[in-house]
């Protein structure tokens, strides 16, 4: 890890930051998964870990497309926002030479994520930071790319941290979301993959997340919903197939994931909730 920083001050509606996320220390779990594996926990490539550590439903197929769509180029700075254990990063880093900053409150992904850096060689391309999204310790103006995948169901009050977004974005900067939104088919099912039950669960309507996310001084380039939200991934599974036999799964993060996945499909095949996809335009 480069540095590990705590923001300095927190300032906004809240502090709280769902517990969800806690538990026990992943580091040694993983290493002994890929010891069993055949690989070295200290030489990993980036992608002997993507089937563990793209922790959102679309998977690595997911980060690519999105990264497409927000044309990220060569040596722009990415603020990803609530980056887990750092799979999403790390695939910036590596196939799309970005650097990037990865903000991330749950102290045993950090752990791990740093883990993993160190394990590929992107530990100098990657830095960590311990915040929140609505407090971050960057200066105005650090970064050319906001990225959050699965985070905003986790949070309360998104304006707060649209409003950092913003903040902290150089002018024409963009941010790249893929999000899940209420759908009309009434409340979801639980557990989801982003929490247990309803009380830890904050999503809104489409048109509601659009109007908060733009509210600062952003336009969508992109906005969409529902299956449009998901076939640029679509598209990229087909010209890169899943790896039918991974050495490493999310299983590992999230040992109940098959319960969660299963509730996750059923919510959307109900309309209970949706995917949304979008790239927003900071004004220059
Ligand atoms: C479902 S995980 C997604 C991780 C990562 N974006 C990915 O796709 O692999 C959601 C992450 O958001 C983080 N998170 C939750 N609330 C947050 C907040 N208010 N600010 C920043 N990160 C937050 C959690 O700690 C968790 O790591």
């Amino acid at each position: 890890m480069r540095s590990a920083r705590r923001a300095p001050m927190l300032r906004g509606m809240s502090t709280h930051l769902t517990s969800y996320y806690d538990g026990p220390d992943l580091t040694g779990r993983v290493r002994d998964a890929l010891r069993q594996a055949g690989l070295d926990p200290a030489r990993l490539r980036v992608d002997d870990l993507v089937a563990m550590d793209q922790c959102h439903a679309l998977g690595l197929a997911g980060t690519v497309a999105l990264a497409k769509l927000a044309e990220l180029r060569h040596g722009e700075r990415v603020l990803d926002l609530g980056a887990g254990i750092g799979g999403p990063a790390r695939v910036l880093v590596a196939r799309f030479g970005a650097h990037v900053t990865a903000v991330e409150p749950t102290a045993r992904f950090r752990r791990l994520a740093a883990e993993l850096n160190a394990a590929t060689g992107l530990q100098g391309a990657i830095e960590i930071v311990d915040a929140l999204g609505h407090a971050l310790p960057f200066a105005d103006g650090s970064f050319d790319l906001v990225w959050t995948q699965a985070v905003l169901p986790n949070v309360a009050d998104v304006a707060p941290l649209a409003a950092e977004a913003h903040r902290v974005l150089a002018p024409s900067g963009r941010w790249a979301l893929a999000e899940t939104v209420a759908g009309p088919g009434g409340a979801p099912y639980f557990p989801v993959p982003w929490a247990d039950d309803h009380d830890a669960s904050h999503l809104l309507a489409p048109e509601a997340l659009r109007t908060t996310l733009e509210r600062p001084g952003f336009a969508a380039e992109v906005w969409e919903v529902g299956s449009a939200a998901v076939a640029p991934a679509v598209a990229e599974l087909t010209s890169e197939p899943a790896d039918p036999n991974p050495p490493v799964e999310l299983g590992l993060i999230m040992p109940d994931r098959d319960t969660r996945m299963a509730s996750l499909a059923r919510n959307i095949a109900e309309q209970r909730i949706a995917p949304v996809l979008a790239v927003l335009r900071r004004a220059p």
